[in-house]
């Protein structure tokens, strides 16, 4: 091997890793969100396909590039491609997840914030209207926010300067399952809270008359955001496989983890939305809103437990937030340490730097800056549609692109079968061929053609 990297330690701790990466703020706080915003059932319904038909091909075009190549998204395209305009291809992994980062620390800033406010017992002694008002006065109070921001991009960068092992490994591995127990928990309860069954009629009932052609273009984005795809974050986890772990069955593992964790934070949000009487379209405060009011309601009763079950959420939310944020620096970290004379640590320096001055722009941009506007959307809101919409779905179609068309094809087919020693693997591997080939190419241009013509 040209060069030591590091690699991870088992089938189990690759899954662990990518979904510590897929599963965040996508799963909890964009998802319902957006699901909101363009209408339930019918939206979920494009989000799962655009899941199984467009992003998971893409996911698996992602690993099999990051393994092949063990290395960065620059040199995987030097080594398949050497000489062509392709290796430009790795700017757009660089620029992305650092944009990305710009607004997925201030939502991590808000998880501390809300944090703290739950280790004060205050969603319990508030009132609904009080919960409601404080989210909208926090945001734009201009510097408040700025405090959780910083701790948040401070506490990734230091575990990055840890490596990737001792890093994110240990880190990934304990805390998703809690996560994912607590979500069940309080879905069983919001599901319960009287007046609840509209919330769950809009989770399941499609009205498609309702879904537009920005709402496909959205559920796209959704599917690519959730998964990590496109900023080459996967191809980087994918490059400390081993070489005998299955790129089919950790995808495969990770998709289904992802989706199925999505779908019930709609059920632990959505409910609670139409039994608090919040709007379902109110935009990035809608699970900080939410979440208070279920803890407020729960704390009626049984003060103490709610206040303890609040500590938690809060906590788990960061933790998701942060093993995704770490695995979005790692792609500039690794590049920058790979490609230019930085060693790690300064490289880790520098990208947090640029992260966090980009996340205070887009942090004020809910109060001092809220005047600068494109299409009505703020600076925050510029960076998120640009990201899902158009830069992750870009990135994914020019990797699957890449791997369907460019990449020698006894390596592609090296990589998903493991050197045809997995039969399931050589039977499928035609499908995920044509899907990486043609479908998720002509998908994603389709969707785009629809919105922009
Ligand atoms: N998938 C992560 C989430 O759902 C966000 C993310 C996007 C992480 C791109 C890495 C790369 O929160």
């Amino acid at each position: 091997m040209k060069n030591h990297r590091e690699t991870f330690g088992s089938n189990f701790a690759v899954i662990m890793a990518m979904a510590g990466s897929a599963i965040g703020l996508g799963n909890i706080w964009r998802f319902p969100y957006i699901v909101g915003q363009y209408g339930g059932a019918a939206f979920i319904i494009v989000y799962l396909i655009a899941s199984l038909l467009l992003a998971l091909p893409i996911f698996y075009a992602e690993t099999i590039l990051g393994r092949a190549s063990r290395s960065n998204t620059f040199q995987a395209m030097r080594t398949f491609a050497p000489k062509t305009l392709w290796r430009h291809v790795g700017f757009l992994t660089i620029i992305s997840p650092i944009l990305i980062m710009g607004f997925y620390g201030v939502v991590g800033g808000w998880s501390i914030q809300y944090l703290y406010k739950s280790l004060t017992f205050s969603f319990v002694r508030s009132t609904p209207d009080a919960i409601d008002y404080y989210f909208g006065s926090y945001i734009s109070s201009d510097f408040t926010p700025l405090i959780g921001l910083s701790i948040f991009v401070a506490i990734m960068v230091f575990i990055t300067l840890a490596g990737v092992k001792k890093g994110i490994e240990r880190f990934t591995k304990p805390t998703l399952p809690i996560l994912m127990i607590l979500i069940i928990g309080i879905a069983i309860y919001s599901v319960s809270l009287p007046g609840a069954y509209k919330g769950v009629e809009y989770l399941i009932k499609p009205d498609f008359s309702k879904l537009t052609a920005r709402g496909v273009a959205a559920a796209l984005g959704q599917s690519f955001f959730s998964l990590s795809l496109g900023v080459g974050t996967i191809l980087i986890y994918a490059s400390y496989m081993k070489k005998e772990q299955n790129i089919f069955s950790s995808g495969l593992g990770t998709a289904l983890f992802d989706v199925v964790f999505a779908i019930i934070a709609g059920f632990a949000i959505m409910p609670a939305v139409f039994a608090s009487g919040l709007e379902p379209s109110a935009g990035p405060g809608l699970i900080f809103k939410t979440l208070p009011f279920i803890f407020n309601k729960i704390g009626q009763t049984l003060p103490l437990v709610s206040g303890i079950i609040s500590i938690v959420f809060f906590f788990s939310i960061f933790i998701a937030a942060l093993t995704s944020a770490i695995s979005l620096l790692e792609v500039g970290v690794a590049y920058l340490s790979e490609e230019t004379r930085l060693n790690r640590k300064f490289a880790t320096i520098v990208v947090g730097g640029i992260i966090w001055f980009l996340g205070v722009l887009c942090s004020l941009s809910f109060g001092l800056l809220s005047d600068i506007t494109i299409g009505g959307e703020n600076i925050f809101g510029i960076f998120d549609h640009v990201c899902s919409n158009i830069l992750m779905p870009l990135g994914g179609l020019l990797f699957t692109i890449f791997v369907g068309w460019k990449m020698p094809k006894s390596t592609v087919y090296e990589e998903f079968t493991n050197n045809s020693t997995k039969k399931f693997n050589i039977k499928l591997y035609p499908i995920v061929r044509f899907l990486m080939r043609y479908v998720a190419p002509i998908g994603i241009i389709a969707i785009w053609i629809s919105i922009y013509l």
